[in-house]
């Protein structure tokens, strides 16, 4: 273990590690959008930047992308980097004037309006609130594998959809994207019997029945998947089942099998 500074405070990290991931570990709150644990560091918002003022390359980096090293000394919200910061929130103010995150995000910085000219586009299936981070492009194709959107255009055309903007059978339905948005941009809908992707134009995912009680639960594209990758006993027992009845069967088994009377799922 080596230690740090981070904003004054004294932190215990390893050699390495991301200097972002030390600071909320130890509750220093560095704002970021498009950080997250599970992807690779992309460094492409900006809005994590930290000054660094001993211990390693001195001046303003992104600490999403910076690896701690012993004696690192960075400040999180000097008058440079609030500065910075609050030019940032401005024209993500612009960019996607309707995405209440980013809106309480810029209040906190005492940011309510912007000099820039806000875009507003009529039908847009990400409401207005991207600010093409690209995490959802990419959770879906590294952490799902699926890869079911993608850039579309260039420049301050650019935008983030399915190919050719057709609902896209690769599509597993699962979410990941909307969970990692940190704008709210994604809209998803179950309407019985099928998942809609609003914003990935309108492809429709199968939603799974549960065989217990009949309610519509989860995507079946997505669930078959993750089944796959289950022991099999485990996955012939829960396959068909939904949350709620997974966990029932789930403590009755656990129940059983503690008095020694395993049986088979009901
Ligand atoms: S939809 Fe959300 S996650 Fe995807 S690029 Fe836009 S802001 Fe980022
Ligand atoms: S979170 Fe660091 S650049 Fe986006």
């Amino acid at each position: 273990m080596i230690q740090v500074i981070i904003d004054g405070k004294t932190c215990a990290a390893e050699e390495g590690e991301i200097l972002l991931a030390v600071a909320r570990r130890n509750g220093i709150d560095i704002p970021s959008f498009c950080y997250e644990e599970a992807l690779a560091p992309y460094g492409a918002c900006r809005m994590c930047l930290v000054e660094v003022v001993k211990g390693g390359r001195e001046g303003i980096t992104t600490s999403c992308t910076l690896q701690v090293t012993e004696g690192l000394d960075v400040l999180t919200e000097s008058p440079e980097i609030i500065r910075l910061r609050k030019a940032l929130l401005e024209l993500y103010l612009a960019q996607a004037p309707r995405s209440e995150s980013i809106r309480a995000l810029a209040a906190r910085y005492g940011v309510t309006r912007t000099r820039f000219t806000k875009k507003t586009v009529r039908d847009d299936p990400l409401q207005n609130r991207c600010i093409l981070c690209g995490l959802c492009v990419r959770v879906c194709r590294d952490v799902m594998g699926v890869g079911a959107i993608n850039y579309i255009g260039r420049g301050q055309f650019t935008e983030i959809n399915t190919p050719f903007f057709e609902e896209n059978e690769t599509c597993q339905g699962c979410g990941a994207c909307a969970e990692v948005c940190p704008t709210g941009a994604i809209a998803i809908e179950d309407i019985a019997p099928n998942r809609i992707m609003k914003s990935w134009s309108g492809t429709k995912v199968p939603l799974k029945t549960c065989q217990s009680c009949g309610r519509y639960f989860a995507p079946s594209p997505f669930v078959d998947n993750t089944l796959e990758k289950l022991d099999t006993a485990l996955k012939a027992a829960l396959q068909d089942l939904c949350p709620d009845c997974k966990r029932k069967e789930m403590t009755r088994q656990a129940i059983l099998l503690s008095t020694g009377t395993p049986l088979p799922m009901k």
